[in-house]
C-alpha cells in the first residue's frame, strides 16, 4: 500500500505528518509555529495542557496574515484537559482553546486522558495542572466521577454544533474504545496515543484500522523527550539500533528519518516535535524513499513493549497519587 501524505478521515484529510506542540517552549512558539508553517507544516498538534496557545495562536494568525496558506489547509487539533471532563465545562474548555488559537473551528479535538479530575475554573489556573491546588500544603491530585460517556455526548454537540470537524480520544486503551464505541453517536475519528519502535501497539493499531478509527502517533522516536523528565534513560535510545542505522546508510537519511518513515509506513499519522528548524523539515521528508518488508519487520521487532509516558507512574512518583490507567 502506497503511504499518503494524507489519511482520509470521513470528509477530512488530516496530514500524516504534523508538528507536535508540547514542551514547544512559549517564547518560542509563535515563531516556531509560523516558521513551520512556512516550511510546509500544516498540521499542528496543540493541547491546553501544554501552556502556550497564546503563543500557538498568535504564529498560526501570522501565517494566515501573510499568507503562506489558508486556514482550510491547515489542519489543528487540540486537547480537552482532565479537569473540563463535567458536561459544562467541555464547550467553555473549547471556546478557551479556540480563542487561544484564534480560529473559529477545530479540526480535530480530543480527550487528552481517560481521567477526571475536580474541575479548576479557568479564572483561577489556566492550564490546571494534574494537581488540584499548588498552594496547598500537602498539594493532590483529586479526582472527579465523570463517565466518559458523559464527556463524549458533551464532545459530540460540539460537532453538531460545527464548532470542530472531528472528535477523538488520546492514551486510551482498548477495552476503553470498545467501551466508547458501544455507545457513540459519532464514532472517534482519531485514537491519538504513544508509538514507537519500543511500543508498537500491535493490537490497538489493529483495532483502530478494523473500526477504520485513524491512528495519530506521539512520541514517534521514542524517549528521546523523556529522559530530561526523568522517564526514561539516555540508553533507551531507538536512534541509536543498529537496524535503524544500517537502513539509514543504505537510504542515504537519518536515524530520525527511518524511525518516522516506519511509522507512517504503519499508516499512522505522526507528530513528532522539534524547536530545531534542521530537524523539522528532514521530519517533513519522509515520502521519497521506503523501507523493505524486512527493514520494516526487524524494526518492529524492537519492541518492548516499553511505553514512556504512563500517567499512572508519574503521578505516583510526583505527588503520590496511584490512579493507573494501564495494567
Ligand atoms: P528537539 O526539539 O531539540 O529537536 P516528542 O516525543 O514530544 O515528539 O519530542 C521529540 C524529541 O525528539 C524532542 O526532544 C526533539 O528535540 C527530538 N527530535 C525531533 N526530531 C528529531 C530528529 N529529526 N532527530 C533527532 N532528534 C529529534
Amino acid at each position: 500500500m502506497v503511504v499518503k501524505e494524507i489519511i482520509s478521515i470521513g470528509n477530512s484529510q488530516m496530514p500524516t505528518v504534523g508538528m507536535g506542540l508540547w514542551k514547544l517552549e512559549k517564547g518560542l512558539a509563535s515563531k516556531g509555529v509560523r516558521d513551520a508553517i512556512s516550511m510546509g507544516y500544516r498540521h499542528l498538534d496543540s493541547a491546553t495542557d501544554y501552556a502556550n496557545e497564546t503563543e500557538v495562536g498568535i504564529g498560526i494568525k501570522q501565517a494566515l496574515d501573510e499568507g503562506l496558506c489558508t486556514r482550510e489547509e491547515l489542519w489543528i487539533t487540540s486537547k480537552l484537559w482532565n479537569t473540563d471532563h463535567r458536561a459544562e465545562h467541555v464547550r467553555p474548555s473549547l471556546l478557551k482553546t479556540m480563542n487561544d488559537l484564534q480560529v473559529d473551528y477545530l479540526d480535530l479535538y480530543l480527550i487528552h486522558f481517560p481521567i477526571a479530575l475536580k474541575h479548576v475554573p479557568h479564572d483561577q489556573l489556566y492550564p490546571a495542572d494534574w494537581i488540584y491546588d499548588l498552594n496547598a500544603e500537602c498539594p493532590k491530585m483529586e479526582l472527579d466521577n465523570v463517565p466518559i460517556s458523559e464527556t463524549w455526548k458533551a464532545m459530540e454537540e460540539l460537532v453538531e454544533e460545527g464548532l470542530v470537524r472531528n472528535i477523538g480520544v488520546c492514551n486510551f486503551s482498548t477495552g476503553l474504545i470498545h467501551d466508547l464505541l458501544s455507545y457513540a453517536k459519532i464514532k472517534p475519528a482519531v485514537v491519538q496515543v504513544e508509538v514507537h519502535p519500543y511500543f508498537t501497539q500491535e493490537k490497538l493499531i489493529r483495532l483502530c484500522r478494523e473500526r477504520d478509527i485513524a491512528v495519530t502517533a506521539f512520541s514517534p522516536l521514542g524517549a528521546l523527550s523523556y529522559v530530561s523528565l526523568n522517564m526514561a534513560q539516555n540508553s533507551d535510545n531507538v536512534l541509536g539500533e543498529q537496524v535503524v542505522l544500517t537502513a539509514a546508510k543504505r537510504l542515504s537519511k537519518s536515524p530520525a528519518q527511518v524511525v518516522l518513515r516506519w511509522g507512517i509506513q504503519r499508516h499512522v499519522s505522526i507528530i513528532p516535535k522539534s524547536s530545531n528548524p534542521k530537524r523539522q523539515l528532514e521530519n517533513l521528508q519522509l515520502f521519497d524513499f521506503s523501507l523493505t518488508d524486512q527493514e520494516m519487520s526487524e524494526i518492529s521487532a524492537l519492541n518492548r513493549n516499553q511505553r514512556f509516558n504512563d500517567p499512572g507512574e508519574f503521578c505516583e512518583r510526583a505527588f503520590g497519587a496511584f490512579h493507573p490507567i494501564y495494567d
